[in-house]
């Protein structure tokens, strides 16, 4: 058995509505780590669909007039073609109407049912047709489905059940025994702890005179498969169960990644069933939070959705890709807005990567014709950023082993910040102009280029195109440097040329919202109300006025992301005693970058509870469009020291 190989998948999407951001961030974490996996050697398999069976298809295609068939085709054909536009590139895309599936299904079925664990039984229960099972009393919140937000119907039936509940033992130890099996770990302290009551066993069929829409019982024409029985399968079709190579050489390695919405069915329902079934489980199992809009899940049902391609049109395919890895902590919930994703394609592909390397390529054309030099090893603070690559390739490695994305990214821009310090620092324009400096300017330039290498490798999961543009501008093919190979440090090769592009990510410019609101009254003829405001006081104040505000120097200690707000910070700030202060700048800052800035604050605000956390005082900060900066002083002073 090769040791060292990968199979990822997503969830089969349901067909019964059209993808959106949501289904996008899975299928790009997925293509993202496959990505990895190829890059650091591993055989790797990537594997995503649709689902295609069911009431909800049903009801759906009879909404459109159309046949389920059309209708299955036309919608999947849409996933099909939405996974390209955002560079997204699966081994295999499933369908669970495919042929060679339903035979899979029905082998399965047939072995679980002769091992004994398929019985037949009446059940009465609640039954939500949004998530197409029976729901129980605990699950409910008010009396509705939490997920679908409709009261679940009372529903009397014969159906097969397979008996679950006989793993439960086997279950709770395997999870116990394997602390990796569903991560992050919050949701394997979920799973245990449903599993400490007794685990019910699971309907798995629907009588076909209500729905015929399914994979048929192969020992019961007169039902069809529950829908998850058939889909969980989809993983096993995907590498061709039962005696396909690809199953033989994936089987072993398969990890699945969902959101929290279909934990259950995948933690639970099916590690039993491939116990019974005699096939080894997953290895783990990858649960990330919801994408939201203003608090609420985003999803079809609730009609709030992002169309994956208008993100694509809007922000370019690279770009989403990297803004969806780094603005969702893996596991966490994010808040979807344009203003924050424009914000941080502003802020960190134009700015901090785009500015870097074109800076660099020009200063390497200017100074010295686009030629890779030598770097003598002279010493030098950039040095540091060579030092420093080993640590660096090393912690994203892990980071990215642990599905940890955006730590993996926070980490390449720290050292990206780090350069652009360098250069700040060295000031090569001033080495150029000095004959006898031009070993430090050769060196600091190559130490640079090098650096922009290394960078473009580690980022060719996310940003797969604009890597391949630095790489290759760099005069390196990117098919070789995209290997672990390629994460060594000291590959350019003196005497080589460089090529001059244009710049990587162009920043996106949106008039901001007041700019917006402002054309909008003039417009209408009305005033704006602050306007309005204004002129009626004329804008005066008097100094008492002034003298009320206590503006205070104020240490930032600690730095945290708000535990429920994605645009807040929670900051500890010493003024000179220490205070608790939530600011709304977690789009523009990054915790670890405002430690140990000196910032001014107002002291003598009613606290306030800011989304559960009370605030005690407030940050100044300058804004303007979509740019914010803190206000600091400018140079030491104590901590606590009044601003008149
Ligand atoms: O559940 N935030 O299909 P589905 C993040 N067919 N991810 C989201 C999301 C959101 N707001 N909305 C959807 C099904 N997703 C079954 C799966 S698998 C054997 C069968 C993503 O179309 C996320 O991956 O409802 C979630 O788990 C999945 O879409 C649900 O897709």
């Amino acid at each position: 058995m090769n040791e060292s190989g990968f199979y990822i998948t997503t969830p089969i999407y349901y067909v019964n509505a059209e993808p959106h951001l949501g289904h996008a961030y899975t299928t790009v974490v997925a293509d993202v780590q496959a990505r990895f996996h190829r890059l650091i050697g591993d055989e790797t398999f990537f594997l995503t669909g649709t689902d295609e069976h069911g009431d909800k298809i049903v009801q759906a295609a009879e909404r459109n007039g159309e046949t389920p068939k059309e209708y299955v085709d036309r919608i999947s054909n849409m996933f099909r073609n939405t996974w390209p536009l955002l560079h997204v590139q699966p081994d295999r895309f499933i369908r669970t109407t495919d042929s060679q599936h339903v035979r899979t299904v029905q082998r399965i079925l047939n072995t679980v049912h002769e091992k004994g664990d398929i019985e037949f039984r009446e059940y009465e229960g609640l039954y939500c047709y949004g998530c197409e099972r029976f729901l129980i009393e605990r699950e409910l919140v008010d009396g509705k489905c939490p997920d679908h937000k409709t009261e679940p119907v009372p529903l009397k039936e014969k159906n097969y059940f397979f008996l679950m509940s006989r793993y439960q033992d086997w279950l709770i130890d395997h999870i116990k025994k394997n602390p990796d099996f569903i991560t992050p770990e919050r949701y394997r302290n979920e799973v245990l702890s449903f599993l400490k009551d007794p685990l019910e066993d699971l309907c798995i069929s629907r009588p076909v005179k209500r729905l015929s829409w399914g994979i048929p019982l192969p020992f019961d024409e007169n039902f069809v498969t529950y829908v998850w029985f058939d889909a969980l399968i989809n993983y096993l079709t995907g590498v061709d169960f039962p005696d396909g190579d690809l199953f033989r050489r994936f089987w072993p390695f398969v990890e699945h990644v969902i959101a929290k919405d279909i934990l259950k069915p995948h933690a639970i329902y099916w590690p039993c069933m491939l116990k019974s079934a005699g096939i080894e489980p997953y290895r783990r199992l990858h649960v990330h939070g919801y994408w939201k809009m203003k608090d609420e899940k985003m999803s079809k049902s609730l009609g709030n959705v992002i169309r994956p391609a208008w993100l694509v049109e809007q922000f370019g395919a690279d770009a989403v890709r990297y803004c969806l890895m780094r603005e969702m902590n893996f596991g966490l919930d994010a808040g979807f807005s344009e203003a924050t994703f424009t914000t941080r394609i502003n802020a960190d592909l134009a700015n901090d990567l785009g500015n870097l390397f074109s800076r660099t390529n020009t200063m390497l054309h200017k100074y010295r014709n686009g030629v890779i030099p030598k770097d003598s090893g002279v010493h030098g603070p950039h040095r540091e950023l060579e030092q420093q690559a080993e640590t660096l390739v090393r912690e994203y490695m892990e980071r990215m082993s642990d599905f940890e994305m955006h730590l993996a990214l926070a980490n390449v821009w720290r050292e990206l910040n780090r350069a652009n310090k360098v250069i700040d620092s060295m000031a090569p324009w001033e080495l150029a102009k000095d004959p006898e400096k031009a070993e430090l300017l050769d060196s600091l330039l190559y130490v640079l280029l090098e650096f922009l290498r290394l960078v473009g490798v580690m980022l060719s999961p996310v940003i797969p195109e604009a890597s391949s543009r630095m790489i290759s501008a760099l005069g390196r093919d990117p098919v070789q440097e995209m290997s672990s190979d390629g994460l060594e440090w000291g590959r350019l090769l003196p005497g080589d040329a460089t090529v001059r592009i244009p710049s990587l990510f162009p920043r996106i410019e949106r008039e901001n919202k007041e700019k917006r609101k402002r054309k909008q009254a003039k417009k209408t003829g009305e005033k704006n109300k602050v306007e309005e405001k204004k002129q009626e006081s004329n804008g005066v104040i008097t100094i008492d006025d002034v003298f009320k505000v206590d503006l205070r120097v104020a240490e930032i200690k600690e730095a945290e992301a708000h535990p429920n707000a994605d645009r807040l910070l929670k900051l500890r700030v010493a003024a000179p005693e220490e205070r608790t202060i939530v600011a709304g700048i977690a789009q523009y800052y990054k915790p670890e970058e405002i430690i140990g800035k000196k910032v001014i604050v107002v002291v003598n605000l009613k606290p306030a509870k800011l989304r559960g956390v009370v605030s005690e005082g407030m940050l100044l900060a300058a804004k303007d469009g979509d740019t914010l900066r803190l206000v600091t002083v400018d140079g030491d002073i104590t901590p606590g020291a009044k601003v008149s």
